[in-house]
């Protein structure tokens, strides 16, 4: 167990001993996990896992900030970018994936109304039922008038629809298989439970969606991968898209994340992967500490999700920093209403506008993919567009 991780209380102990308890029942029932399926129970089994067990997840007194927890200067850029593709649309539909708290929706529609270009409905679908109850509560308290907009899905709408679906941090919060590399054969990395603990077990037939997503990697990256190399692959994002892909008959995708482009994740000097835990703000790589009360994320490969989006009929429009594509929507001048509106409140004001675009924190750490589908006319995207590292 990490020291340095504070003790959870002793409601939330017993959350994590059910989970724990589960978890072994599957493994003595059928042998050691995929770290895909651990991952996925950890994250969302229904009542226990992280996402769905009511615990407090965002915010200072959470595990994490996101940016849109940090300001609203992100949700009124998000807002700008979008506003145009809406008014090329019939009927405009804003589809919001794993909206959290729910704070970046409030956001945006709050922004998107001062401009008056709300859209006919707001879909949010998130697979946690206990965050939807909280997203509602939010966006009751900040704008109960816009709430008739809001429709919560539990699944993909039927019928397409024209407008825009997006998601901030929603792709590093899907499962990943954790492959190793050994004398140029992969490993599959499993979880076995050992001595009274959970442990890494190398499984002993390899996914075979996880051996062609392998494949799909620059072989000349894998040629420089040492002895021991660890990492990560999300072999479901291609059919994932493709669904997401058959609601939008017109508009476009905005993917906001942590990550990289290939040559970059896969580097040789990235031995370890991009697994990542936190819990109350303390970032470590132990997927097995208090499991259901922690995040684990892995990092988006974005020239992964450029390939994918080829296979669903829509168009790369943009690779960038998220820093980048802040700035180029004019979030200097978001910042300076902020800054006017509430004088008291400028230093944190500035402070959090630097953490959005420092490179340091999440400005260059977050990459942010615009995908199209038959539009007329998109923003003009030349000026910070980094398609090309992809
Ligand atoms: C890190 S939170 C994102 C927070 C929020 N977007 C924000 O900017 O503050 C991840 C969210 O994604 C949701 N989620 C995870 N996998 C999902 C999926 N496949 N489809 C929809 N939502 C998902 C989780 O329930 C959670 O609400």
């Amino acid at each position: 167990m990490n020291a340095t991780l504070a003790q959870p209380g002793g409601d939330a102990i017993g959350v994590s001993q059910q989970l724990i308890d589960l978890i072994i029942e599957r493994i003595q029932a059928s042998g050691p996990l995929s770290f895909y399926d651990y991952m996925h129970t950890v994250l969302y089994e229904p009542q226990l896992g992280y996402y769905v067990n009511g615990c407090r997840k965002f915010g200072a007194e959470g595990d994490y900030i996101t940016a849109a927890e940090l300001s609203a200067l992100f949700g009124c850029c998000i807002a700008r970018h979008i506003q145009g593709v809406l008014a090329q649309c019939q009927q405009p539909v804003v589809m919001e994936l794993g909206a959290g708290s729910g704070i970046l929706a409030s956001q945006i529609l709050l922004a998107l109304e001062a401009q008056q270009a709300l859209p006919h409905t707001y879909y949010i679908l998130d697979v946690s039922g206990e965050l939807q109850q909280r997203q509602r509560d939010l966006l009751a308290q900040r704008c109960e008038h816009l709430l008739e907009r809001v429709t919560w899905l539990k699944h993909l709408p039927d019928t397409p629809f024209e407008g825009v679906i997006f998601g901030n941090e929603v792709i590093d919060a899907m499962p990943v298989h954790r492959f190793g590399w050994h004398e140029n054969q992969l490993i599959e990395m499993g979880v076995d439970y050992h001595h009274d603990r959970l442990v890494w077990h190398a499984l002993e037939q390899p996914d075979e969606d996880v051996r062609q997503a392998l494949l799909d990697i620059d072989p000349q990256l894998r040629s420089q991968w040492p002895q021991g190399y660890r990492s990560e692959v999300r072999p479901q994002m291609r059919a994932w898209l493709r669904s997401l892909s058959a609601c939008l008959h017109k508009g476009m995708m905005l993917w906001i994340d942590y990550g990289h482009n290939q040559a970059d994740y896969y580097h040789a000097q990235h031995s370890d992967g991009t697994l990542m835990c936190y819990y109350r703000h303390h970032g470590h790589s132990d997927p097995f500490v208090y499991p259901g009360l922690q995040d684990i994320t892995a990092h988006v490969d974005f020239t992964q999700l450029a390939v994918a989006a080829q296979h669903a009929d829509l168009a790369l429009l943009c690779y960038t920093t998220q820093a980048q594509f802040l700035l180029a929507a004019d979030l200097e001048r978001f910042y300076q209403a902020a800054v006017a509106q509430q004088p008291d409140q400028a230093a944190a004001t500035a402070l959090h506008m630097r953490r959005l675009i420092m490179p340091d924190q999440m400005g260059e750490r977050f990459k942010v993919m615009v995908l199209g589908k038959q539009l007329e006319c998109v923003a003009a995207y030349a000026a910070f567009d980094q398609r090309y590292r992809l």
